[in-house]
């Protein structure tokens, strides 16, 4: 039985899934999270969805033996591949939550009748995921996918202002795929970090769809409803990784907004 005050568990290929851990964290500045960047296997974006699964099973355990409340996958790459095996693996002892359930709940939401755009890595787009989902609402969409896989390593070194990232994220979005569209939906851990960016691209026209933010208000319903807000008045954190070298260190202040410490955790012996 799930406690107010157990840890929430969240889980990425890397460090990029800090943005989702920094939104969670300033709606629900009173949890405790326990974060797994699987740095030892990233990226997830190019693996196949076994490879990805076998991983995601892996941390789900260490965040099983942590008791936590809930696991969020917040790589959109794992969410596509393996949520559907973790839910049956977890079963009833966490809840889970993905980053892409909460977008599309949203979309259902708020459109109607329209072209949504994607971008995300290729395991993401290759998975039509969100492309089942989203079709498949009664709300007469389209969605319009498209694999950007320079952007990851872009922003990962550094690059989110200045001509260069905007020429990399102009030549993706000007494809006549991503036109004529009255929202795209950013499908990446990476992606909320270059959101004025794309923004400015569409000139402002469309909504540009940062994952995180839904996800942490989702979560935070959930968490609302279920009395699983921990009321204690103080939540520690913790960061682990499968590998660790400096420079994910480093990164961590790109993605949480203040640099965290990360704890190597030998995923296998
Ligand atoms: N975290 C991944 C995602 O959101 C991006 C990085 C990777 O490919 O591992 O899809």
């Amino acid at each position: 039985m799930a406690k107010a005050s157990d840890p929430i568990g969240i889980f990425d290929s890397g460090i990029g899934g800090l943005t989702v851990a920094r939104a969670v964290k300033n709606l629900l500045p009173d949890e405790s999270i326990i974060y797994f960047g699987d740095t030892a296997h990233l990226p997830y974006g190019d693996k196949s969805t076994a490879a990805i699964q076998a991983y995601s099973i892996k941390i789900c355990d260490i965040f099983l033996q942590r008791n936590c409340k809930v696991i969020l996958i917040a790589c959109n790459s794992a969410s596509a591949a393996a949520t559907d095996l973790v839910k049956a693996y977890v079963g009833k002892k966490a809840k889970v939550f993905n980053v892409i359930e909460p977008v599309v709940n949203y979309i259902r939401e708020t459109r109607r009748n329209t072209c949504i755009g994607l971008i995300g890595t290729k395991q993401t787009i290759g998975s039509k995921v969100y492309q089942t989902k989203i079709e498949g609402l009664e709300n007469q969409l389209r969605l319009n996918s498209l694999a950007t896989p320079l952007l990851v390593p872009m922003i990962e070194e550094g690059f989110l202002e200045g001509t260069i990232s905007q020429d990399i994220i102009n030549e993706y979005l000007k494809k006549p795929i991503l036109q004529n569209i009255s929202a795209l939906i950013l499908g990446c851990t990476h992606y909320p970090l270059i959101k004025e960016q794309v923004a400015h691209f569409y000139e402002n026209t469309i909504e540009v769809i940062d994952s995180s933010e839904i996800v942490a208000k989702s979560l935070k319903a959930y968490l609302e409803y279920n009395l699983l807000i921990n009321n204690q008045g103080h939540s520690s954190n913790q960061f682990m990784v499968s590998d660790y070298t400096k420079s994910f260190e480093e990164l961590t202040k790109l993605f949480f907004v203040e640099r965290v410490h990360l704890e190597k955790y030998k995923l296998w012996e």
